[in-house]
C-alpha cells in the first residue's frame, strides 16, 4: 500500500496544504523546528486509517482554530491486490454540529467499514513510556493492530464496549433506585457473550505475535535470552457470566464493571522476570521496537500488503545500531518520518524526499 496524495484543509495548523508522493521513494522526512506540525501530517495519516487520533478522542481538537471544518483526503496506489488498486479516502470533522464523516470513494461509510483501508504502523516516544506503564496501552497495541487486521473483531469490539457503556449506566441507575438488579440479566449475557470471543481472537493474534516479536527481540536486543510474552485475561471466558452475576452488588456500589476482557493485559517475561518491572532502558527499547516490527510482518502478513509505517521523532530515542536494524528492514514500506534535525538520517543510505515543515508549511 502506497499513499500517492495528500490534502489537508483547516487541520490543526494547517490551513490548506497538498503532498504528491514520488512512489519511487518511499521515504519520505518531514523536518522542522518543534511545533511546526510535523505530529499533525502524521496525525492526519493516521486519521484517514484508524478514523481516530492517536493524541484526542475529542475530534473537533483537529479543526483549526480559525476554522469550522477540516477536511482531509487521501489518495493510495496498491502495489498488489489488496482491496482496489486505488482508493481515495476521507475524513470530514464539522464544529457546528459537532460531526465526524468517513468517506471511501466519495460514499458515506461507518468506522467500521473505514477502517482497515490504509493499514498503518504508527509508532513515537510515548510507546516507550506508555507500554511500560498502562494495560490500556498494551490493550490497544493488540486492537489498533487486530481492528486493521479484521473487521469482524472490530465489530465485537465495538459491540462489547457499547454493551459495557450500557452496563456501567445501568449500575449507577441501579445504585440510585431508579433501575432494578433484574435488567443486568440482559447485558450480562451480552458482555459474556462478546467476552469470548474477544478473548479468543486476542489468544489467537498473541500467539502469532509470540514467534516474530521473539525473533526481532533477540536480535535487535543482541541475546539469546528467553522472551515470553503471553496475553493475561483475568476471567475464564466460560466462568464470565457467572462472575458478574457474583461481583453484582460491588459493581453497583462503585458503577462500573470490575472484571471483563475491558481489563485483560499483555505480559513479557524474560528469564521469568517481568520486563516492565525488571528490564533496563535498552532492553525495554528494544522490546518496544521488536512490537512494532511484530505488527508490520503480522499485518503485511495476513493483509498480504505493506501497511505504511508512520515515525514520529524516534531517532532521539534509538541508538544508532536500533536506526539502522529499523531501516534496514523497510524494503519496500512506505515510511514517513519526522524529525527535527535531518542529520540524524544522515549515513541512512535510502533515497529519501525531504519536506521542510514551517508553521503548517511545507515545502520540498
Ligand atoms: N486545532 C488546532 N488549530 C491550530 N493549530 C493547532 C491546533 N492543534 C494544534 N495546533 C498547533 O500545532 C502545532 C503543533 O504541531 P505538531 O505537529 O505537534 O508539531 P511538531 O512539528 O513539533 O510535531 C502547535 O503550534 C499547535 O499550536
Ligand atoms: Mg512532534
Amino acid at each position: 500500500m502506497r499513499l500517492r496524495h495528500l490534502t489537508l484543509k483547516g487541520f490543526r495548523n494547517f490551513k490548506e496544504i497538498e503532498f504528491d508522493f514520488d512512489l519511487k521513494t518511499p521515504l519520505v522526512v518531514f523536518v522542522g523546528p518543534n511545533g511546526q506540525g510535523k505530529t499533525n501530517l502524521l496525525e492526519a495519516i493516521f486519521l484517514c486509517g484508524l478514523s481516530k487520533s492517536f493524541r484526542t478522542s475529542d475530534f473537533s481538537d483537529l479543526i483549526g482554530f480559525d476554522d469550522e471544518f477540516c477536511r482531509l483526503e487521501i489518495e493510495t496506489e496498491s502495489e498488489d491486490s489488496f482491496r482496489n488498486n486505488s482508493l481515495r479516502l476521507e475524513f470530514i470533522a464539522t464544529r457546528v454540529p459537532p460531526k465526524k464523516t468517513l468517506k471511501l470513494n466519495g460514499v458515506i461509510k461507518n468506522a467500521m467499514d473505514f477502517i482497515g483501508n490504509l493499514p498503518v504502523v504508527f509508532f513515537s516516544p510515548d510507546d516507550m513510556t506508555n507500554l511500560r506503564d498502562a494495560p490500556r496501552f498494551r490493550r490497544r497495541y493488540l486492537d489498533v493492530m487486530m481492528s486493521q487486521l479484521d473487521r469482524h473483531y472490530l465489530q465485537i469490539l465495538l459491540e462489547y464496549d457499547h454493551a459495557l457503556r450500557h452496563r456501567n449506566a445501568l449500575l449507577k441507575r441501579i445504585r440510585d433506585q431508579k433501575s432494578d438488579k433484574n435488567e443486568l440479566d440482559f447485558w450480562d449475557a451480552k458482555l459474556a457473550d462478546l467476552a469470548k470471543k474477544i478473548i479468543a481472537e486476542r489468544e489467537k493474534s498473541v500467539q502469532q505475535l509470540v514467534a516474530i516479536t521473539v525473533r526481532h527481540y533477540q536480535i535487535i536486543a543482541q541475546k539469546d535470552d528467553a522472551l515470553i510474552m503471553k496475553y493475561k485475561r483475568f476471567v475464564r471466558p466460560d466462568d464470565y457470566l457467572k462472575q458478574l452475576e457474583a461481583e453484582r452488588d460491588r459493581d453497583i456500589a462503585t458503577g462500573h464493571t470490575h472484571s471483563g476482557p475491558h481489563r485483560d493485559d499483555l505480559s513479557f517475561l524474560c528469564n521469568d522476570h517481568d520486563m516492565k518491572e525488571f528490564a533496563s532502558r535498552g532492553e525495554w527499547r528494544s522490546l518496544v521496537l521488536a512490537l512494532k516490527f511484530a505488527e508490520m510482518e503480522l499485518m503485511r502478513k495476513v493483509l498480504k500488503t505493506t501497511p505504511l509505517l508512520l515515525l514520529d521523532d524516534v531517532f532521539s530515542e534509538l541508538d544508532h545500531l536500533r536506526q539502522q536494524y529499523l531501516f534496514e528492514g523497510l524494503e519496500g514500506v512506505q515510511t514517513f518520518v519526522t524529525t527535527t534535525h535531518v542529520e540524524f538520517l544522515e549515513g541512512l543510505d535510502f533515497k529519501k524526499t525531504i519536506y521542510r515543515i514551517n508553521e503548517g508549511r511545507g515545502e520540498i
